[in-house]
């Protein structure tokens, strides 16, 4: 196919990582890559909070059941939506479908780097985005959508081709 499509053929979820750092060049190119996301209007309502302190990882991963290979990562990005940058009355979900596409983006930018990296869901559920909100100072007004971990995987993952051509409608549901 191509490097592009291969990449993200390859992505998958790394939860386990190694203690080698990943440099600040690389981590402002992947939040480049991030912001490179189309947004509804262009209004790019995403803010972007990188964590690389090992003291506020390992608070995160204390916090967070469902996300504790944060305190063994290298860095986490916390996507965020700027409830002032986004649209009003129905348009104002539409912050979601952008700071989405800004962590597909993400993920992909990490697996072509040779890095690895998890999603983990921190909206809609109140306690974790409470828990985010404390631990990173995030004033009012911007919500966490998620927390991704990432780093050099420490052992192999295995992807796994996830094409179901059951599930694929031509022209209508068929
Ligand atoms: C919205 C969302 C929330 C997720 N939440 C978590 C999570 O809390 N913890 C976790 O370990 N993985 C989480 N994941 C990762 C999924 O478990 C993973 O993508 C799925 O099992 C498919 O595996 P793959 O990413 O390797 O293809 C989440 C993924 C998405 C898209």
């Amino acid at each position: 196919m191509n490097e592009t499509i291969d990449t993200i053929l390859d992505r998958k979820s790394v939860r386990k990582f190694t203690e080698t750092p990943i440099s600040k060049q690389q981590l402002t190119t992947l939040a480049r890559a991030a912001m490179a996301a189309p947004s509804a209007v262009n209004r790019q309502p995403w803010e972007i909070i990188i964590v690389t302190e090992q003291a506020l990882l390992k608070k995160l991963g204390a916090a967070l059941a469902h996300a504790k290979m944060t305190a063994g990562a290298a860095a986490a990005f916390v996507i965020c939506g700027n409830m002032e940058r986004t649209g009003e009355g129905a348009e104002r979900e539409l912050w979601v479908q952008d700071c989405c596409a800004a962590s597909e983006n993400l993920l992909i930018a990490v697996t072509s780097m040779g890095l690895g990296a998890v999603w983990t869901a921190a909206f809609p559920f109140e306690d974790r985005m409470a828990s985010v909100r404390q631990i990173l100072g995030l004033p009012e007004g911007i919500v966490p959508l998620n927390v991704i971990p990432m780093g050099y995987a420490a052992a192999e993952v295995q992807g796994h081709d996830k094409f179901d051509g059951t599930r694929l409608h031509w022209e209508g549901w068929k």
